[in-house]
């Protein structure tokens, strides 16, 4: 990873970025956004422009009016101007993903925009289309010459999520990509890595001294990892439904945070290196057999209920979603890094729509003192060291301490970090971060072949357990989901409350 890339003093070399599906939401929404921020933090290539391919007919000025809209509606404060003077720099091609003439087209005028730009043949392909478009993609940039690197020319693709659906269509879509593009070549995001709060669990624990020590089985009693939305499936239902929370979240984003949490130190903070670290932890992850799926995982969907004073329907009644669908949107998930650090400790995982807030944070619960030697004051709870990924983002522990006064009595209090408070302003988008480091060929954020395969060899087998077994428990919309989801802590443990 490079956090340190700034202090590393890397800057981007020369390059087009070409947006398949760029009329789409993530583009308006994100995308060009993120340009816009880098564009105002100097950290955009200086010779640089945009492509966007889509299917619609739409003029270049048109495309940049509503790029220029979307980044005065999505943007972070005090970017309009930066964007405003790269605006130009960004053109529409109209074709079709399939159509082979549209990729011909699309390669001169890659060149004449090398020759206008100075972008000398470097480009990145970024594939913000429905997945169903990747493979057609894939197959024409290759068939055109576009995914070869000649020379010190780069040429490079960033896949967004859902990676497959499953392990064989990842592997199918991974062979895909590898038909076209080396590894090296390849940045399959997940927007997770490039938040700020989770780069910072390995600055966390391999910067500082005094966390590692404590890191494994034998003081870690437990760890949670939550990632609550408060909103609904809005207008998504029907990728929902064919994804559900456990494809949808678990198996990219709360398994990446658990991988960070739980890897052993990396040699350094190269990609592979980093990326070997996080692989061996899911290889330590077991399948789950039926039985443990029924004793280990539960799942439940949403019904109609009150999120903050806002009344809202349940997932039933959601547009698009199937009459009868079993399609859960909650999940939790209770498992274990099978290695010499983390022995029996478990982890346990959480997501879910329609819960009370948004929260995303993992929670490192310690062991309880060998002997008990303060008694009174309030019932005790175990330290805790919690790191808070959104929206509150910042670090604090939880530890007993003595209430002033006469006697004896202990009560529970914080020690809080927060970034705001440290930092001051506002962390830059993840998509920042992440559209940063492709440009600069840094792959640490990025997931690698061999880890979006085992986290869905974990997923597939909780999902075929889920097949067959009962349909998802109900909750009311703007609870902390079904009670059932107690029953996989054991051990006297709670979930937390954030
Ligand atoms: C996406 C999921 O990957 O992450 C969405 O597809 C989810 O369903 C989103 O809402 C959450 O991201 P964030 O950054 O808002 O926590």
């Amino acid at each position: 990873m490079n956090p340190l890339s700034d202090e590393l003093g890397r800057s981007p070399r020369p390059c087009t970025l070409v947006i398949f599906g760029a009329t789409g939401d993530l583009t308006r929404r994100k995308l060009v956004p993120a340009l816009a921020g880098l564009a105002r933090d100097g950290l955009l290539p200086a010779a640089f422009a945009v492509v966007g391919f889509a299917r619609r007919d739409k003029s270049d000025e048109q495309f940049r009016q509503e790029m220029t809209a979307g980044v005065d509606e999505f943007g972070r404060e005090g970017v309009a101007d930066s964007f405003a003077a790269i605006v130009d720099h960004l053109y529409y091609h109209q074709a079709t993903f399939e159509d082979a003439d549209g990729y011909a087209r699309l390669g001169a005028r890659l060149r004449e925009l090398d020759a206008a730009h100075g972008t000398r043949g470097n480009r990145i392909f970024y594939l913000a289309t429905p997945p169903s478009a990747y493979s057609s993609i894939l197959a024409q940039l290759a068939a055109h010459g576009l995914s070869q690197e000649e020379g010190d020319q780069f040429a490079r693709v960033v896949i967004e999520k859902p990676f497959g659906r499953d392990r064989a269509t990842a592997a199918e879509l991974n062979s895909q990509v590898a038909a076209a593009f080396h590894e090296g070549q390849v940045f399959r995001i997940d927007h997770y890595l490039g938040k700020e709060t989770v780069q910072n669990i390995l600055a966390l624990r391999f910067a500082n001294r005094f966390f590692e020590p404590w890191w494994d089985e034998r003081h870690v009693d437990h760890v949670q990892i939550t990632v609550a939305e408060s909103i609904g499936v809005g207008g998504r239902a029907r990728y929902f439904e064919e994804a559900g929370i456990l494809r949808d979240m678990i198996q990219n984003h709360l398994l990446q945070v658990l991988t960070l949490i739980a890897m052993e130190p990396p040699v350094s903070l190269e990609a592979d290196a980093v990326r070997d670290e996080k692989v061996k932890v899911l290889r330590a992850i077991r399948s789950f057999e039926p039985d443990a799926v029924a004793r280990c995982t539960m799942r439940g969907q949403y019904t109609p209920g009150f999120v903050g004073a806002s009344e809202v329907r349940g997932y039933h009644e959601e547009t698009d979603v199937a009459p009868g669908s079993r399609t859960e949107t909650f999940a939790a998930v209770r498992l274990e890094v099978n290695n010499w650090r983390w022995g029996k400790t478990p982890f346990l995982l959480r997501a879910g729509k329609r819960l009370p807030r948004r929260v995303t944070e993992a929670a490192i619960h310690f062991r309880r003192p060998p002997h008990r030697l303060f008694e009174g004051g309030a019932p005790r709870q175990r330290n805790v060291l919690l790191l808070r990924i959104q929206p509150d983002e910042g670090i604090s522990m939880r530890f007993g301490s003595k209430v002033p006064g006469p006697e004896l009595r202990l009560r529970d209090v914080l020690m809080d970090f927060r970034y705001g408070v440290a930092f001051g302003g506002r962390s830059p988008d993840a998509y920042e971060r992440l559209l940063s480091d492709a440009m600069l060929g840094d792959a640490t954020l990025f997931a690698r072949r061999d880890e979006v395969d085992e986290a869905w060899r974990i997923v597939d087998s909780i999902a075929s357990g889920w097949r067959e077994g009962a349909a998802p428990l109900p909750y009311a919309a703007g609870t902390w989901g079904p009670d059932a989801a107690n029953e996989l802590l054991a051990g006297n443990r709670e979930w937390r409350r954030p």
